[in-house]
């Protein structure tokens, strides 16, 4: 995508253009993954569930009034939405690879949903962009400390959409931080409700960061730099900001 034009109509067709890859297989040596810790599959299977929501999103892109987005913002959201999902399908081969069990109900996944529901699209979009640094962050330390297998590239995949789909939200929130006091206030929030996600995954995904030898630190730290990314994204109109989360 061409850094110096963030259009819908653009955010439309990159999306358009990714929508019909084709579904996940994994042909992993099962002796291999077995070494992978049982709580890695809980972990992905938490996220597996918060990747299949988000249909309500896409209604309120459709209805909003907010004069700065339009018809192929709402598609491009369509698109998006979609596109988590096939992460959710991707994630549930992961579970099912690790011989773990998929799940309907999780403490973090509900408080998410809760998150998205409470609140209009703006606010909506940012729970959405701090799912998305969660999820880039913590998508790459698990791959990295997984054996070369189809999972690690299928977990690295995620990490290259959701690296997408952080500068879609910053686009939009971009559009809606003009002034001095919008982006004070976009600042307030973005770090409560970044500290808020941080600290109930960390709580949540414990076991998994602790059998993988993750250090908490390593984790926080990440999750911190593509924080500021973001911030960075949305209240500076840098374009060299918006080079630094590469999109391919
Ligand atoms: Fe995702
Ligand atoms: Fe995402």
């Amino acid at each position: 995508m061409d850094e110096t034009d963030f259009s819908w109509r653009r955010w439309r067709r990159f999306f358009a253009l990714r929508s019909d890859r084709p579904s996940p297989t994994l042909l992993d040596d099962e002796s291999r993954m077995r070494a992978v810790p049982s709580s890695v599959a809980r972990s992905l299977a938490i996220f597996q569930l918060g990747e299949s929501g988000g249909g309500t999103v896409i209604e309120q892109a459709r209805n909003s009034r907010i004069c700065e987005i339009d018809d192929d913002y709402a598609e491009a959201m369509a698109l998006f939405v979609a596109e988590e999902h096939r992460h959710a399908e991707l994630l549930a081969c992961c579970v099912r690879a690790l011989r773990g069990e998929l799940i309907r109900k999780n403490w973090t996944a509900r408080l998410f949903v809760c998150g998205r529901r409470l609140i209009g699209l703006r606010l909506k979009v940012m729970v959405l962009l701090a799912a998305e640094v969660v999820g880039i962050c913590y998508y790459h330390l698990l791959s990295a400390r997984l054996p070369e297998s189809g999972m690690r590239k299928l977990l690295q995949e995620i990490v290259e959409d959701e690296k997408a789909h952080l500068k879609f939200h910053c686009c939009f929130l971009r559009t809606q931080a003009h002034t001095g006091l919008q982006r004070i206030i976009f600042l307030i929030v973005w770090r409560v409700l970044m500290f808020a996600a941080a600290v109930v995954v960390l709580i949540d995904h414990r076991a998994a960061l602790r059998d993988l030898a993750i250090p908490v630190n390593v984790v926080w730290k990440r999750w911190m730099v593509y924080s500021r990314t973001a911030e960075n994204l949305v209240i500076q109109d840098n374009i060299r900001a918006m080079r630094s989360v590469a999109v391919r």
